[in-house]
């Protein structure tokens, strides 16, 4: 539908997008967040009337509504939409809409607004969507030079505004087996800026750039986040100018002369995602709402597994594996992995990567005999890759150094003993390509665990010496989806290093993430509920490791490693060669568990209890249907005050009554002094358990409790 208005409103899954389109001026969006209901055209001009904000004396620094994309000479001195030019001309676009349309698809509204810069030669069309079953927002942008000039891109930022009352920032940092630890701050005059510069997001990767009224939590507080569907160098920002504009803007980071347009060459941007939530919980629920509902999303039960990397590292063999598999089969696991160390002369981190045909002397009969037993013990088999990555003491190093990464100073810094190999390099990425397909369609691999271990630095292609980083993302999405397509149902795991490369553009085609590499549950807690933002429980890998921690050395009671690990996609990364029979038995009783709640574990709503006692967590997953729910109250810390009190159960329907019991899939309790309701469990309306709560245990540190919760 062509659009004669200057003001539209889009609506979807109870998301309102009001955009002003007047003047011919690119568009700025007056409102994105709660539904404002069925508007009519007078409403839609009277919002765009009392959107204009009082001119003061200068053109420039006057406040104004928020452009999508920032212009200079529209007086924006923000942070730049379009930056680029042709050898130092056309460096200042005026990009001046022509035309606008709004469509409707049983996925999305979408606003499209076509702009051009006549005097540049440049065009610029401009999507908008809210998408209906999530109430995301996303925004992308197509750049077309039509010039016989090259024109180079250098950035072409989008931006989402948030109102006034969004006043505190909320970000995530980390490292190496400590992902997504939250960082908060006041949202004051200037910018605050997250980059990842490493050819992936990265382990201290915010996922999601938030911005709220103060102090809000996962249950309230409306707060409005940022996320760029995109899986290599980018920058997200939170900026406050002077004159109060509040935005949240991506951009996708660009090496120089990674996007030169010849005539007729376009430029797309990646999506950049906004989501909205009365507290953090709602923002995350559409997140998971739209990963549930697109294509790459794994169909039926998530199959538990069992992962060899903790349990035997490089120490791997056929007898050991099948022994292993025999173990794994019996405890109720339902995929069967082999990790990192089965391709020849891998004895170690230090050499082999490239290589990848099966090691001849640990597996003189292949991997075959394995995986076929994997699948006569009812499991299916899965193989880890590093497919963009090489050792230097490899023979792929030694036959091809022009396919390892090099800007003109050798192939650079080692990190983990290796290099990048170049996969916009075409005989690399065939090389790869057909290396993995060959594995995938000899072995029957049902899984691939996909890790990448290390930062792009100067990762310049080999002849030509320019910068690789964007072609490099770009070979790794066709890599896996030319994958998808001759193994159709097979199912990647984006690994890298733990939670290095987790956004929204890998997870249109990989069907679940590790978060990271830490097993220790105190810190799982964490990562699963900061994760948890961005991906649903289902997509984040979290296994039951070893009693004392590989990468902490704390140490746990299986029970509460296990409960922690039952709230995502369920494994088991355990030396089950070793482990005594009782030890089997209990976690053979956690799987057991897992499985019968899977389904609510895996399609029901995340819900987090905001707590003022800092050592308490109260997590839950609430069905669809609010007929039932699972919490765990844990506690990680000794509690200032103690007992910590009572504590409401979120998410459930205040109108029904429901019965809570405590549940101890194993047996044994927790420890601790417990209420007097929690030996017979209670019945209580949803409203009282929202309100009142529940006296909950007083439990020492890194130790939890179940509740079990049933309509009646
Ligand atoms: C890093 C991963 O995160 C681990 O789970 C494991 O696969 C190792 N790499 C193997 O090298």
């Amino acid at each position: 539908m062509r659009i004669d208005s200057d003001t539209v409103h889009l609506r979807a899954g109870g998301t309102s997008v009001v955009v002003q389109l007047d003047d011919h001026r690119l568009p700025r969006i007056l409102h994105w967040g709660e539904d404002l209901g069925d508007l009519g055209e007078e409403a839609l001009q009277l919002i765009a009337l009392t959107a204009q904000p009082a001119v003061g004396d200068s053109a420039v620094t006057y406040p104004q509504p928020v452009p999508m994309l920032g212009q200079l000479h529209e007086g924006w001195l923000g942070r730049p939409g379009l930056v680029g030019d042709s050898a130092g001309r056309r460096w200042a676009p005026v990009f001046l809409t022509t035309g606008s349309e709004l469509t409707g698809t049983a996925e999305a509204v979408t606003l499209t607004v076509e702009a051009r810069d006549d005097a540049y030669a440049l065009s610029l069309v401009l999507e908008l969507e809210v998408l209906h079953a999530s109430g995301l927002v996303r925004q992308r942008a197509r750049l077309r030079n039509g010039s016989e000039e090259v024109f180079r891109v250098d950035g072409l930022e989008l931006a989402l505004p948030v109102p006034a009352e969004a006043d505190e920032l909320l970000d995530l940092t980390g490292r190496w087996s400590l992902e997504r630890v939250p960082q908060r701050r006041a949202f004051d005059v200037g910018e605050w800026v997250r980059a990842s510069r490493g050819g992936k997001p990265g382990l201290e990767h915010t996922l999601l750039l938030a911005a709220g009224r103060p102090g809000f939590g996962f249950r309230s507080g409306r707060v409005w986040a940022t996320h760029l569907a995109w899986s290599g160098n980018q920058t997200l920002a939170a900026e406050r100018t002077p004159a109060n504009i509040r935005r949240l803007s991506a951009v996708e980071g660009l090496a120089a002369g990674e996007v030169e347009l010849a005539e007729g060459d376009e430029y797309v941007t990646p999506w950049q995602y906004g989501s909205w939530g009365d507290g953090l919980d709602e923002l995350a629920a559409r997140f998971h709402r739209h990963l549930r509902s697109s294509d790459a999303h794994p169909a039926g039960p998530r199959p538990v597994l069992v992962n060899t990397w903790e349990a035997v590292y490089f120490d791997q063999d056929l007898d050991t594996l099948l022994r292993f598999a025999e173990e794994a089969a019996a405890i109720g696991a339902e995929r069967f992995v082999v990790d990192d160390g089965w391709f020849v002369g891998r004895r170690d981190d230090t050499s082999s990567l490239g290589d990848w045909v099966v090691d001849p002397e640990r597996w003189p009969t292949g991997l075959g005999p394995l995986a076929d037993r994997v699948r006569e013990l009812g499991m299916d088999f899965g193989l880890w890759f590093e497919p963009e990555m090489v050792n230097l003491d490899s023979r792929l190093a030694r036959e091809h150094p022009e396919w390892i990464f090099d800007a003109g100073h050798g192939t650079g810094l080692p990190s983990r003993h290796q290099h990048v190999l170049d996969l916009g390099h075409p005989e690399a990425y065939a090389y790869v390509l057909d290396r993995m397909s060959d594995l995938i369609g000899e072995l029957g691999i049902a899984y691939v665990k996909w890790d990448h271990n290390r930062y792009l630095l100067d990762a310049g292609h080999t002849r030509s010496g320019r910068p690789g980083l964007r072609a490099q993302t770009l070979a790794a999405y066709r890599l896996m989806d030319e994958l998808h397509r001759r193994h159709p149902g097979l199912e990647i795991e984006s690994c890298a290093s733990g939670g290095g490369r987790i956004d929204l553009g890998v997870l249109e085609r990989t069907q679940r993430v590790w978060p990271s590499d830490c097993n220790d549950p105190h810190e799982r807690l964490e990562i699963l509920r900061w994760t948890g933002l961005l991906v649903p429980p289902e997509l984040q890998g979290t296994h039951l490791g070893a009693a004392e921690s590989h990468t902490t050395h704390r140490t746990h009671p299986l029970s509460y490693r296990a409960e922690k690990a039952v709230w995502g996609h369920f494994g088991v990364e355990l030396d089950l060669l070793t482990v005594d029979d009782e030890t089997k038995r209990d976690v053979s009783g956690w799987i057991a568990f897992h499985k019968e709640h899977r389904a609510l574990l895996h399609g029901g709503t995340s819900v987090h209890a905001d707590l003022t006692e800092t050592a308490a967590r109260l997590e839950g997953v609430v069905a669809p249907a609010r007929d039932e729910a699972l919490f765990a109250f844990s506690i990680t810390e000794r509690p200032r005050t103690w007992p910590v009190g009572r504590v409401g159960l979120p998410g459930l329907d205040d109108a029904r009554d429901y019965a809570v019991r405590a549940v101890f899939p194993v047996g044994g309790t927790p420890g601790g002094a417990q209420p007097p309701w929690l030996s017979d469990g209670v019945t209580l309306p949803g409203r009282v358990l929202r309100l009142v709560g529940l006296e909950m245990p007083s439990l020492d540190p890194d130790r939890s409790v179940l509740l079990h919760v049933r309509a009646v």
